[in-house]
């Protein structure tokens, strides 16, 4: 039996938050335990770039899994190609009452209603300084605290990226998350113009890419609308999709196989407002747990993607499910390099 189907055996029958704080508190303090898993991809082939963005694997951890980035070398060494901190709001923060993460095995999917805990800017740059990742690329996804309001929140973004942007390669505007009350209200043109106004003027001094986040909930011109201000204020893209509200489970997101459809539509509608601008590059999360997912993205015209609920269901064998996948796929078409694979995806089946 292999190792993460034991420990998932284990680990279900167990609160989700309380297994997922042991399983980063582990991660943080055996950074090398995950080579138990003997995952790390070293070669060059495996690599993407696109844009400002260079990844070792074509595969990162998606926001909320690495809150504080406390795990980020063992992430590296299980062969993520990237991590997404955060989300990181300026104060620290307790989040919303627990419990407050919840499985639905029988659908492969996890409903969460976190709302944003978090040590805090201060603390999580310490951590991020203190980590020793050597090419691993790091996001740090940032968002609003619960009390700040509306008219302080574009501040504390251009506060949050100032912070951050010299230890991280991208940023994310998290205007998405369903459990911060408001906070969605914020992919409306009238108060996400002000925040990327700000962002703007702070790029002005540390020029890091940034990224802006997205619900599966969008309607299709609010979509459009978020798409023409990346373009119009050239931002780097999108990051597609955060978690649904739509569905019948309560309060909170839901993600996994269940968001697979209204996020891989969201993507293809995304991948089409941004087509006709190659400096856009979209990063796709939500339902991604399998190497024809990441295909299927490609030929929707994204790039870089990110798993989180496919990791709880799959364990780490699930990058190395992927990596065999490209092999395959590289060899049957005669690519030496996933950047190839990539580049010419439309072109095969
Ligand atoms: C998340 N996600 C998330 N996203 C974000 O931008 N900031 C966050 O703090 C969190 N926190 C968080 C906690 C938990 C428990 C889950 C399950 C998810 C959303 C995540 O990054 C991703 O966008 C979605 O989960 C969709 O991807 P998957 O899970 O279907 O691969």
């Amino acid at each position: 039996m292999k190792i993460y189907s034991v420990f998932k055996h284990l680990a279900f029958k167990l609160d989700p938050e309380f297994i997922h704080d042991v399983t980063i508190n582990s991660a943080h303090m055996l950074p090398f335990a995950s080579k138990l898993f003997n995952s790390r991809v070293t070669e060059q082939k495996y690599q993407l770039k696109k844009g400002a963005l260079n990844w070792s694997f074509p595969v990162g951890l998606a926001a909320g899994f690495d809150k504080n980035a406390l795990a980020i070398n063992f992430f590296e060494n299980l062969g993520f190609g990237a991590v997404e901190i955060g989300t990181i709001t300026k104060e620290a923060q307790l989040g919303n009452p627990k419990p407050r993460i919840f499985r639905h095995p029988n659908i492969k999917s996890i409903q969460n209603a976190m709302g944003f805990p978090n040590q805090g800017s201060t603390k999580i740059l310490e951590n991020l300084k203190k980590s020793s990742h050597q090419k691993i690329c790091i996001g740090a996804n940032i968002g609003k605290n619960k009390k700040t309001s509306e008219a302080m929140t574009p501040e504390e973004y251009a506060y949050l990226y100032s912070m951050f942007a010299p230890y991280s390669d991208y940023l994310i505007v998290n205007i998405s998350s369903p459990n911060t009350p408001g906070l969605r209200n914020f992919q409306k043109k009238e108060l996400l113009l002000p925040i990327l106004k700000e962002l703007k003027t702070a790029q002005e001094k540390n020029s890091k890419p940034i990224f802006i986040k997205i619900a599966p909930d969008l309607e299709v011109e609010n979509l459009k609308m978020i798409c023409e201000l990346a373009k119009e204020l050239s931002f780097s893209g999108i990051v597609a999709t955060n978690t649904t509200i739509q569905h019948e489970f309560g309060t909170g997101g839901l993600s996994g196989e269940y968001i697979k459809p209204y996020a891989k539509m969201i993507r293809m509608k995304t991948c089409e407002f941004l087509k006709e601008d190659p400096s856009q590059t979209i990063i796709g999360v939500g339902g991604i747990d399998c190497y024809q997912d990441i295909k299927d993205f490609w030929k929707q015209g994204g790039s870089f993607t990110q798993v989180y609920t496919g990791l709880i269901y799959h364990g780490p064998e699930l990058l190395q499910q992927i990596k065999q996948a490209l092999d395959l796929d590289m060899k049957k078409n005669n690519f030496s390099t996933v950047q190839e694979l990539h580049k010419n995806i439309k072109e095969i089946d």
